[in-house]
């Protein structure tokens, strides 16, 4: 069976290399400044690059556009709580809105927080205000040959040591990112979570999971974890998030939507107090939070959509069919493959190039030229300050590209190993002062 057929196209034009060649120069060698009419396959993120169903659609031409009290606000709320288990939200216009809605009302200067690995704009965020963010990442994590279920899950000895180290006050949050997106997308075991559960009551902190990959983090527990392979995915997703005091949800991933989102909560004390009034300062009123009626209508319908079957196996199984296509062409991958994402491991295909050259952002550059496919760099010039592999994400949007566009990727991924030392290294001209975000505006030109 499948999930859906496609009502609606958006055509693309072909370009050349030349043409390639020249939009890629003239973005200083960074595809965040590519504009997408030259791309072919957009593979440059998942987030808010999806395709809506007409029930999200016919959702939209009924929303509430009130600025209080919207019924489209109570149509998300309701979706949350049912899906999500969360009684309380404050919505955010995405995911880094709630970021800085949450992460500013409960850190202040001096402290520490522990993720399994923090997202650029998590990192970014805790690095605002003042604290220091520390990846907790399971032995075996960064390495991209190891098969294991869940290389996603967050190593509490090493967080103990930490908490040794700085001491439980200055620790006011940890934090579980699902499915793990710097740690190649890989998933987060329900029992690995109870553990964190634990361990941050233990130290009488907040425990806040991002939650933006929870469905395809609830397949993989499915698949994965003995004793929950008869579970559905809704129960799953329920009962992993059951554990958080508090999540942080982007819905331009698991909501299935183009932009959104909002803070759970699960009870309406003091934190739930704080964040609404930032939220009231820097997205908008509870009932809004930087979304139109419409997009809180579709974000509704998207999250039960999320957790509906077949959807999210389909959407991990087509990921799991670009990993294969990779493999048959000997492209080296990060194994397994993760939920939202295949990445290529760049010092594996591009050997002879420094780590000081940016082999990822090599890779990325070279797979735009050789056949229009845009694929984003999360390695060491996304994280400067980390000894990450350098990795190329090739990230699918959510119900928008077929097997014909896996295999011109596959194909191309395939062409960039071929030409192998003919690839040049980069530097970079100029980057931005907040280092954490400079993959997205950062210049680089080959180096000569
Ligand atoms: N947390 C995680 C784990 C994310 O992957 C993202 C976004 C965010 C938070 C922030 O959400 O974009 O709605 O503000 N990830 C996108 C990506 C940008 O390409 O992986 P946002």
């Amino acid at each position: 069976m499948r999930s859906h057929t496609a009502t609606m196209v958006d055509r693309i034009e072909d370009t050349s290399r030349a043409d390639r060649e020249a939009a890629l120069a003239d973005a200083g060698h960074n595809v965040f400044e590519l504009a997408s009419d030259d791309v072919a396959v957009d593979l440059l993120t998942d987030s808010g690059t999806g395709t809506m169903s007409n029930d999200q659609w016919a959702a939209m031409l009924q929303g509430d556009e009130a600025y209080a009290g919207s019924a489209s606000f109570d149509d998300l709320a309701a979706a949350a709580e049912d899906v999500m288990g969360f009684q309380h939200i404050i919505p955010a216009h995405q995911g880094r809105g709630a970021e800085n809605v949450l992460y500013g009302a409960v850190l202040s200067a001096g402290d520490t927080v522990l993720n399994n690995a923090h997202f650029d704009t998590t990192r970014a965020h805790v690095a605002a205000n003042d604290a220091t963010p520390v990846d907790c990442p399971v032995d075996g994590a960064r390495d991209p040959d190891t098969d294991a279920p869940f290389k996603g899950n967050f190593s509490v000895e090493r967080a103990r040591r930490v908490v040794d180290d700085v001491g439980a006050d200055a620790v006011p949050v940890v934090v579980l990112t699902i499915t793990n997106n710097s740690m190649a997308g890989q998933p987060v075991s329900i029992e690995n979570t109870r553990e964190v559960a634990a361990f941050a009551d233990d130290i009488d902190a907040t425990f806040v999971i991002d939650a933006c990959r929870f469905a395809e983090n609830a397949h993989f527990v499915q698949q994965r974890e003995p004793g929950y392979e008869h579970d559905s995915v809704a129960a799953i997703a329920r009962e992993q998030l059951s554990y958080a005091d508090a999540c942080v949800m982007s819905g331009k991933k698991d909501g299935l939507v183009n932009v959104g989102g909002f803070v759970g909560l699960h009870d309406d004390g003091r934190l739930h107090e704080q964040c609404r009034q930032r939220g009231i300062l820097y997205e908008g009123f509870s009932t809004y939070g930087g979304m139109s009626g419409r997009d809180m209508a579709a974000f509704a319908v998207g999250l039960r959509e999320a957790v509906e079957p077949p959807y999210v196996a389909e959407r991990v199984a087509q990921v799991q069919r670009l990993a294969d296509a990779l493999t048959d062409r000997d492209v080296p991958i990060y194994q397994p493959a993760g939920g939202h994402a295949v990445y290529i491991d760049a010092n594996a295909a591009l050997p002879h190039l420094p780590r000081e050259q940016f082999p990822g952002q090599a890779f990325v550059c070279e797979l735009y030229r050789e056949g229009g496919v845009r694929a984003v760099e999360l390695g060491r010039f996304a994280f400067p300050d980390t000894d990450r592999r350098d990795l190329v994400r090739l990230a699918l949007p959510r119900r928008t590209y077929g097997p014909d566009h896996l295999d011109h990727v596959a194909d191309t991924a395939a062409a960039v190993c071929e030409r192998g030392t003919d690839v040049t290294g980069l530097e970079i001209v100029s980057e931005p002062e907040l280092t954490e975000l400079r993959h997205f505006s950062a210049a680089l030109q080959p180096v000569a």
